[in-house]
């Protein structure tokens, strides 16, 4: 195997990793840093489970090859966290008990997130039109639209 060191910028910290360039960066976040946010679903960039900001932008992390993302900012779950409390994304969906498995939720939470960083005051329909490429096998979507309307206003 043609493995080489890669260097990864995760949550504000600079990480070398030594895998194959076309490891997906959802294996070596959740396994090389033990970021577990990101969820393992489809491994085919359908469902949204592992998703994470790379520069802002909301990415599927099965799909995306580790040598495609060195030296940008990627962003999980665990690096929207301010002094280890939840940000206003994540509050929200507390707050609106959004998460029934909860699996997909963090592909949700990072999809919102990557949206009102760009828009913060989308309205519920581009909200909606954001998430509808992320699954919730339980239908939970009433809550999740919730959540995300809260924090958008
Ligand atoms: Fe990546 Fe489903 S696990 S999109």
């Amino acid at each position: 195997p043609c493995t080489r060191p890669h260097t990864l910028r995760v949550n504000q910290e600079t990480h070398i990793i030594e895998v194959e360039p076309d490891t997906p960066l959802l294996y070596v976040l959740r396994n090389d840093l033990e970021l577990n946010g990101p969820k393992f679903g489809c491994g085919l960039g359908e469902c949204g489970a592992c998703t994470v900001l790379v520069d802002g932008v909301a990415a599927r992390s099965c799909v995306v090859p580790v040598s495609l993302v060195e030296n940008r900012q990627i962003t999980t779950l665990e690096g929207l966290a301010q002094d280890g409390q939840p940000n206003d994304v994540q509050q929200a969906f507390i707050d609106c008990q959004a998460a029934q498995c909860g699996y997909c939720l963090n592909g949700m939470v990072m999809t919102v997130q990557a949206l009102l960083e760009r828009h913060p005051q989308a309205t519920e329909e581009e909200i909606r039109d954001e998430l509808r490429y992320n699954l919730c096998r339980c239908g939970t979507h009433v809550e999740i639209m919730q959540a995300a309307v809260l924090v958008a206003k």
